[in-house]
This record gives C-alpha cells, sequence and structure tokens, in this order.
C-alpha cells in the first residue's frame, strides 16, 4: 500500500471522496481560518471539512476562492446545524455555507447531531438537494447504529458517510462495523484524541520505530482501516507534517497495539450521540 494525500476513497454513490481531511473547527473566522486552510492545500489537502456552527465559512471561501485550485479538484464538506434542524431551516442554511464558501455546490453535506425526531425531515431536504445539484454526496455525523437504521428504514438514499468522533482512545467498534457491512464510509473527528493521544507510550515507540511523529502515525492507523482523519492544526509545520503520509505501512503488530489502546474516553465528557437530549439546550461551543 502506498498511500499519498491524493489517495482516494470510492463513495456508496460512485463518487470519489479523498482519505484525509483538514478540519477547520475552531479555527477564528477571518485571517486565522485562512491562513490555516491556505497551508493545508499549499500541503496537497484538497479535503477541507467545515460547518456552519463552526462559524468561519467565510474564512475559508476566502481561502479556496485565492487558492487558484480548480473547483473539480477540491473537495469541500459542510454540515447543517442543531438550530436549523429543529427551526427547518435546513436549505437555508445550506445557502449559507454556499454564499460563503464562495461555491455554487457542496461536494459532501451532513446531518451535524442526530436531533430525535427531525433528522429523518431533514434528511429529505437533504435528498432534495442532492437531486437539485447543490450537494454531490450527502451522510451524516455523530450517527450511531440506532440512528443510522432509523434513517436508512425511512431514506430513499443511503448515508454515503458517517463522521464520528473516533481515535486509539475512543474507537466504537460496533458503528465501525455496521457502517463497513453497508458500504457507508467512516471518518474520524479530533482523530487525534484532541492531541491528548500523541503523548502515548505506545505509540511514541511506534513513531520512534519508523522515523515519524506519533500524529503521523495515528493518520498512517486511521487511513490503513479505512477510515478518513481530519487532522486540525492551526501551526504550518504540523499542518505540513501532518499531511505527509507513511512510506512503509504500520505492521499487524503496530495496528494491534494501536487498537488495544481503547478507553472508550471521548474528549469532552458527557458528548455522547446516544443521549443527546442533556445538551441540546447547551449549544456548547465544544461541539
Ligand atoms: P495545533 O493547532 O497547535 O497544532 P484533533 O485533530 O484530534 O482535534 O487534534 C487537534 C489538536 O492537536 C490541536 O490542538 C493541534 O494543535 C494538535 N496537533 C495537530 N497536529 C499536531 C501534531 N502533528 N503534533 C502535535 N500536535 C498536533
Amino acid at each position: 500500500m502506498n498511500l499519498t494525500i491524493e489517495s482516494g476513497i470510492e463513495l456508496n454513490d460512485g463518487r470519489f471522496i479523498p482519505r484525509l481531511a483538514f478540519g477547520t473547527f475552531d479555527l477564528a473566522d477571518g485571517d486565522e481560518v485562512t491562513a490555516a486552510v491556505t497551508c493545508a492545500i499549499e500541503a496537497g489537502y484538497r479535503h477541507i471539512d467545515c460547518a456552519r456552527f463552526y462559524g468561519n465559512e467565510k474564512g475559508v471561501g476566502a481561502a479556496l476562492a485565492a487558492s487558484g485550485v480548480p473547483r473539480d479538484e477540491l473537495f469541500i464538506a459542510s454540515k447543517v446545524w442543531n438550530d436549523r434542524q429543529i427551526d427547518g431551516t435546513v436549505r437555508e442554511s445550506v445557502e449559507e455555507s454556499l454564499r460563503d464558501l464562495q461555491l455554487d455546490h457542496l461536494d459532501l453535506l451532513l446531518i451535524h447531531w442526530p436531533v430525535a425526531g427531525k433528522f429523518a425531515g431533514t434528511w429529505r431536504i437533504f435528498e432534495q438537494l442532492r437531486e437539485e445539484g447543490l450537494v454531490r454526496s450527502i451522510g451524516v455525523s455523530n450517527f450511531r447504529v440506532t440512528h443510522l437504521r432509523e434513517l436508512m428504514a425511512g431514506g430513499n438514499v443511503a448515508p454515503a458517510l458517517d463522521q464520528m468522533e473516533h481515535h486509539p482512545y475512543l474507537q466504537d467498534a460496533g458503528t465501525l462495523a455496521f457502517c463497513r457491512e453497508n458500504d457507508i464510509v467512516y471518518e474520524a473527528w479530533s482523530p487525534l484524541g484532541r492531541g491528548g493521544c500523541l503523548d502515548d507510550p505506545v505509540i511514541g515507540e511506534i513513531a520512534r520505530a519508523h522515523g515519524a511523529s506519533p500524529a503521523q502515525i495515528i493518520i498512517a492507523w486511521h487511513v490503513q482501516h479505512g477510515v478518513i482523519p481530519l487532522p486540525r492544526s492551526k501551526n504550518p509545520e504540523r499542518i505540513r507534517a501532518n499531511a505527509r503520509m507513511l512510506v512503509e505501512p504500520l505492521t499487524e503488530a503496530e495496528m494491534a497495539s494501536i487498537n488495544a489502546l481503547d478507553k472508550g474516553k471521548p474528549v469532552i465528557e458527557g458528548i455522547d450521540p446516544a443521549n443527546f437530549a442533556p445538551y441540546l439546550n447547551n449549544l456548547s461551543s465544544h461541539l
């Protein structure tokens, strides 16, 4: 396996998705996010993961417009936040994303969280937006197996992708297996455990053996599992380093030792898709 940042996976709708994405959560709108996305594109990233909730799509759009990279070489994803599902302004949210990103279509649109009683209706609008060509592929985020089953029972189009919190310290084997069985691509948010997995001694030892950084080892572990990680950084050196895929794949034993690090530990206690209600009214900026 000789993967590079240009490698991709075929989604269940036949479209291509790059195997590595750049995450834009927690980057301030304006110069900070524009500089980070510009650096990421120069480093070779073509897949940029955005969300209306991050409040920085204008800054991302400025970087995309200035990049000079042809639109069909970029893969731009965004998400619809919970309040827009609740107040029924899903289409408007997507139009605002397109306006700020300076695009006429998204490559991927995700339901950000499975708001109970709402996500089935949101999905019908997503299907419509896809028909109209405003979005190419549609998927979900933070959907566990029960949510996926409910969505798939009611919808006409199967979700192409599920974006979940996933890193060495939190591995939801059940949802990952369900996605593999149902041809749904699995994508990892906080793929480095929000930086918390980087000091792990097991990962450190593997990094030394490969002459690589711990972040590169964790990224390789995701990619070798067929999972798309979206590492996030404000630091140009780290943005560039994270884009360099390992030349030598991880051995089976190395993969197994990282698998064994699972602690079921989310980056923020209490953020659990299975129990959404407690934080519905607390739209924490950490989501
Ligand atoms: P920074 O922006 O200073 O680089 P995650 O993608 O799991 O949410 O993790 C993001 C966090 O990990 C950020 O705090 C980021 O900090 C840090 N980070 C990203 N890449 C690296 C790296 N290669 N080495 C060390 N820390 C990193």
